[in-house]
């Protein structure tokens, strides 16, 4: 059926309606509070970049080779919307000379918009949007492992139960040659079996058809990157367990775990839920030492994590969390439209949720619009300009009268607000 290109959003979008907003903002108000908790400063990018830098990140990657939305200006530049923030930040990094200020940097980016052309099933859409964090300049394993512990902390404050951290290293430029030739000795034993895109990636990315769904059956019997690491990225991957040990965050070894960036050394990780879908991972990382370099910087070790928002909340809607509605409204002037705006801007101005009528509707009207917003109490106005407002208690059913000058420090008072 052809979409109304008027009446309906792209395919794979997503619309955020009022009574979805404080979920978003709930989350996103604890990916602040923990990344400010944990020495992250804010950084925020264009939504495009030069097409360029996306494309320099890998051209055996999936996402930058097929599924980038690249286009060109009224001036002829080419440009893409960025698909994830890794390289848009880094680029952002050495144009503001932040490695220059001394290193480790931290950095983080919330409810960024990433563009992907796939195919939009749950948990799959074309615009979705992460909360992100980037370490620079530590070439240990602590920062890995306290990426991973900001990530759970933060799943598990947003109210996810059902989650588990999946890790494994996926060796250096050192020691990957070898295991990749291991993993294509192993695949062209058996490309008969193997789905098309798995046959092309062989030669181009052979470490994709560990994560590749149809070709499970051969990936269980593949070679392990684990036993096929040097000693500098076994002590990395040593040293990383027994520090996530320390900071408390539990983990499984998943040998069959690979990334979609081609800029990935060493260590790799997912956090992964079990109860939506195919589309199961909350959100991923790891390290990628030569990015910094490779975009033009000096050599620059890094690591960092993506998490998809829209990902996390369709998880905590599959584990029952009750929605987050809006703070309702605390207070409703009812009456006449210019006194109902003046007692409604005092109180706002002291502090309350207030609202008023703006269609200056009937006094029935008026109540029944005052009960679709939830308000606790509404003030009905007198029809002069001199005597007492009622108020009316809408939960508890009582009503009582209150001199006009008094209305909002009664109501200050009520709501446990001090004295401004
Ligand atoms: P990624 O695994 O491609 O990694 O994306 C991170 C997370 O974004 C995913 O785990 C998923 O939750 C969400 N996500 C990705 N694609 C979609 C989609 N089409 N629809 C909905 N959600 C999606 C990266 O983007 C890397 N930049 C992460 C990183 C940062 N690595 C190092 N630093």
């Amino acid at each position: 059926m052809k979409q109304n290109a008027v009446a309906s959003r792209p395919r794979g979008t997503e619309d955020v309606l009022p009574e979805a907003a404080g979920a978003w903002r709930r989350i996103e108000g604890i990916a602040r509070d923990l990344a400010a908790q944990y020495g992250f400063g804010e950084v925020r990018t264009p939504s495009f970049e030069h097409t360029e830098l996306i494309h320099h990140v890998g051209e055996s990657t999936d996402v930058v080779q097929r599924e980038t939305y690249d286009f060109s200006d009224r001036g002829a530049r080419g440009l893409t919307l960025r698909p994830e923030g890794t390289a848009p930040v880094v680029r952002a990094a050495l144009e503001g000379g932040l490695f220059a200020r001394g290193l480790p940097v931290k950095v983080y980016y919330l409810t960024m918009s990433a563009f992907r052309y796939e195919r939009p099933e749950a948990g799959r859409l074309r615009e979705h949007h992460q909360f992100g964090a980037e370490i620079f300049g530590a070439p240990g394993p602590a920062a890995d492992a306290e990426l991973m512990a900001l990530m759970a902390a933060f799943l598990a404050e947003a109210g996810i139960r059902d989650a588990s951290a999946h890790l494994n290293s996926i060796g250096c430029p050192v020691c990957r040659p070898a295991y990749r030739e291991a993993l294509v000795a192993y695949y062209s034993a058996r490309t008969a079996t193997l789905c098309a895109d798995c046959q092309r990636r062989l030669a181009q990315n052979p470490l994709r058809l560990l994560d590749c769904k149809p070709d499970r059956e051969a990936a269980l019997g593949a070679p392990h990157a684990a036993d096929h690491l040097c000693a500098a990225c076994r002590d990395h991957l040593d040293g990383l367990c027994a520090l996530l040990q320390v900071a408390g965050v539990p983990f499984e070894i998943d040998h069959l775990l690979v990334r979609g960036f081609d800029y990935y050394t060493r260590t790799v990780f997912e956090f992964v839920h079990g109860g939506i879908g195919s589309q199961a991972a909350l959100g991923g990382g790891g390290r990628y030492d030569g990015l910094v370099e490779a975009l033009g910087g000096p050599a620059t070790p890094a690591a960092g994590f993506g998490l998809g928002m829209e990902r996390l909340l369709l998880a905590l809607r599959q584990e029952g969390r009750a929605a987050d509605p809006d703070a309702p409204c605390e207070l409703f002037v009812a009456g006449p439209t210019a006194a109902a705006l003046r007692l409604t801007m005092a109180a706002r101005r002291a502090g309350l949720r207030a609202d008023f009528d703006p269609l200056g509707r009937s006094l029935k009207a008026q109540f029944r619009y005052a009960d679709r917003l939830g308000a606790r109490i509404v003030a009905v106005l007198p029809e002069a300009d001199h005597g007492a407002v009622t108020l009316r208690d809408m939960v508890a059913k009582t009503q009582r009268d209150v001199a006009a000058d008094r209305v909002v420090d009664e109501l200050r008072q009520a709501a446990g607000l001090r004295p401004r």
